[in-house]
């Protein structure tokens, strides 16, 4: 069993030897190991039943250490980053011989990510090598947000986890992509898109290229819960199936053709960030309590909501979607 805690020094002592550790992050739990050891970060890939053609974000614990990891750092992206890192940002580089094919799937590029969270970025700072870190859950499950989700689910397999509390953001970071003609948003993520157009004016949408296993990342079917589970489009009808146990997740407010007590409600402000927060506990919630069915409602298509519809959609399409 892995021992939850608050020692940093523990967890740097851990990484040091080569060992797998949980860790906090503004967006989800990380898995992380030492980015510049391979045989550290195959035990990412078995510990998490990954597939090594999916590559691995690297953890840094600042802008200026770009370029140790990275050959080029384009103004651009260069811009973005001092506007949002700390922070729910990831950006793909071309990468330096330093870094390890395993974490990058064979590609020459990496994916950079300073997480905006104290205990990580002290945790970063006892460390001289960075960390390879995916979400801290079995493959094709809901990511982690609090410290028990991962002792849960991989608590036999690691020797600790690091708590840093619950999860501000809720959502993994966005991911973009330089070095080709235009930059290009691999994954909707924890940042806003709006603010996106701002910062880079022109972008393209590479997303959902992922059930072909020679692009990374962006699996169609992921953040699966192992129940059944049914996307309404806004405004839709739940159709609970007689005899069947139901889970109802929505927006803001009851259905009043549905049982109270089996009605999940992501933000009862209404509020598009604190649904977010609420999205994987509450996906985890009702897929740990017995239910034969949970049906969810997507949210309004805007911010952060375009994010959150996506996880909501790729949890959906394992099961019956009408999308
Ligand atoms: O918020 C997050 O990003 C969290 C926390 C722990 O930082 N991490 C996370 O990692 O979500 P993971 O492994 O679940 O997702 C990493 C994704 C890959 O599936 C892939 O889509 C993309 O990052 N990625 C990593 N390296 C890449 C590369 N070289 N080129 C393109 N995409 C890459
Ligand atoms: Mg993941």
């Amino acid at each position: 069993m892995a021992e939850t805690g608050r020692d940093i020094a523990k967890a740097a002592e851990l990484l040091r030897s080569g060992e797998v550790v949980a860790i906090p992050t503004e967006t989800v739990y990380g898995l992380a190991a030492n980015a510049l050891n391979p045989e550290a970060c195959v035990r990412i890939f078995e510990i998490k039943e990954r597939p090594f053609f999916d590559p691995l974000i690297v953890h840094i614990r600042g802008i200026e250490e770009v370029l140790r990891y990275a050959i080029e750092f384009p103004p651009e992206a260069k811009e973005l980053c001092q506007r949002y890192w700390p922070g729910p940002l990831t950006v793909v580089l071309k990468k330096r011989e330093i870094i390890p094919d395993i974490v990058t799937a064979g590609h020459d590029s990496v994916a950079l990510r300073v997480p905006a969270h104290e205990v990580t970025l002290n945790l970063l700072q006892m460390l001289d090598f960075p960390l390879a870190a995916p979400s801290a859950n079995p493959f094709g499950y809901v990511s982690p947000t609090r410290a028990s989700h991962v002792e849960k689910q991989l608590g036999s397999k690691i020797p600790y986890i690091l708590d840093g509390g619950p999860c501000r953001v809720g959502i993994e970071s966005t991911i973009i992509r330089f070095g080709g003609e235009r930059p290009e948003l691999l994954r909707l993520g924890g940042m806003d898109t709006r603010i996106l157009k701002e910062t880079l004016g022109e972008f393209t949408e590479s997303l959902h290229q992922g059930s072909n296993p020679g692009a990374p990342g962006q699996l169609d079917q992921h953040y699966a819960p192992l129940t059944r589970f049914i996307l309404l489009k806004t405004g839709e009808q739940p159709f609970p199936i007689k005899g069947v146990k139901t889970a109802l997740i929505r927006f803001r407010d009851y259905s009043t053709d549905f049982p109270e007590q089996d009605q999940y409600i992501l933000s009862d402000t209404g509020d598009l960030h604190i649904a977010a927060n609420q999205l994987f506990a509450v996906l985890r919630e009702t897929d740990e309590k017995g239910y034969g069915q949970i049906i969810a409602e997507t949210v309004p298509e805007v911010g952060i909501g375009r994010a959150i519809n996506d996880r909501l959609r790729r949890a959906a399409a394992k099961g019956i979607s009408p999308e």
